[in-house]
């Protein structure tokens, strides 16, 4: 279906717990989330039934993400149900990694067909201290784990962070030497009440070209997706560019998003939410109409003294 800026939106993001087994600084806040009631957060059920009603208005593609999504309890049910929904050709998910040892053969199984995982940093002591509680080794052997397993495709995500991981550019980019990924930086967005980074911290991407200038440019990937990709000569993977503060992809906006507690967001920096809860699938086909009619045609600018209006930390958003 084509919202009224003539977008067609093709694309769900369902976050299926807020909760995560790590604290990234730019997140959540460092005591974690409050656990809520289980009447409070949407049912397998229901979240089957929405990829149903979304797939029935013409999403094709699926990401779950969380919090860590593979910390719930039941992720490989819900992997593999909603890879069966008529219409849906992928379903991807987006993971901290630390849980791929034990779950990357499951959710393989399951239809899981891409993996993007999370990387800030590639020294341990940074890793402990931007995810407040991990250990960069976890991490590591959950991206070998995912390579051993076969998926199509791994991404690595790192956000980019002025005066903390600037100075790891160049190591992040010869990692698509080593390894046929495609490593993505990612523009830090503030969010809610998401850390106490200063002014400096906030830093654009154009700072990867500066540093690497051979990377050379491969436009987009055509697939609709959100990062400008280039290649470093000879390198087996690619470098992916994802600049939602210095140049936000608003005008080729595919998604919706769904929350853990069954808020539909028709934009992540937009305060505006649609719940689902308890309905019937009519019910909320109709409300997904409304989520898609009502996306904005762009979100505010974002900078360090303008959050973004999203009431809500990235960990109940789902990226
Ligand atoms: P228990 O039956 O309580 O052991 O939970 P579970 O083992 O079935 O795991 P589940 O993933 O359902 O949730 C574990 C705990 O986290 C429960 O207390 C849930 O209420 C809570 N919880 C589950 N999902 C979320 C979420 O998205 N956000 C928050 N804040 N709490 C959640
Ligand atoms: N700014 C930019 N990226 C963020 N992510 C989480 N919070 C932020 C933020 N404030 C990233 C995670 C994950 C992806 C889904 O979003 O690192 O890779
Ligand atoms: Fe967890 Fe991902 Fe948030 Fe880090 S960014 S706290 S891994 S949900």
């Amino acid at each position: 279906m084509k919202d009224t800026f003539n977008r067609e939106i093709r694309y769900l993001r369902l976050s299926i717990t807020e909760l995560c087994n790590l604290r990234c600084r730019y997140c959540m806040p460092a005591d974690g989330v409050e656990k809520k009631e289980h009447s409070e957060m949407l049912t397998e059920d229901e979240m089957v039934m929405a990829v149903e009603a979304c797939a029935s208005l013409g999403v094709n593609k699926l990401r779950i993400t969380g919090g860590e999504p593979l910390v719930k309890k039941n992720v490989i049910s819900i992997c593999d149900r909603t890879a069966a929904v008529p219409g849906i050709k992928e379903v991807c998910i987006t993971t901290n990694g630390v849980l791929l040892p034990k779950l990357a053969g499951d959710l393989k199984a399951a239809g899981v067909k891409r993996l993007n995982i999370s990387l800030d940093t590639l020294e341990p002591a940074k890793y402990e201290y931007i995810t407040r509680i991990g250990k960069l080794d976890d991490a590591l052997k959950g991206i070998e784990t995912a390579f051993d397993a076969g998926f199509e495709k791994i991404k690595i995500n790192s956000v980019l962070i002025g005066g903390f991981n600037d100075d790891e550019i160049e190591n992040f980019v010869r990692l698509t030497e080593k390894w046929p990924v495609e490593v993505r930086f990612i523009e830090l967005m503030p969010m809610y009440d998401s850390g106490d980074f200063k002014e400096a911290s906030f830093i654009k991407n154009e700072e990867v070209l500066k540093r690497v200038p051979d990377l050379v440019s491969l436009g987009d990937d055509g697939s609709g997706g959100v990062a400008r990709l280039y290649r470093l000569p000879g390198a087996q993977g690619t470098v992916g560019l994802i600049s939602p503060v210095s140049a936000h992809f608003c005008r080729t906006c595919n998604r919706i998003r769904l929350t853990a507690d069954g808020k539909f967001k028709p934009c992540l920096h937009s305060s505006l939410e649609y719940d689902i809860r308890g309905m019937t699938k009519e019910e909320m086909t109709e409300q997904i109409k409304k989520v898609i009619m009502s996306k904005p045609e762009k979100h505010e600018e974002l900078s360090y003294t303008k959050r973004s209006e999203a009431n809500r930390n990235m960990n109940r958003i789902g990226g």
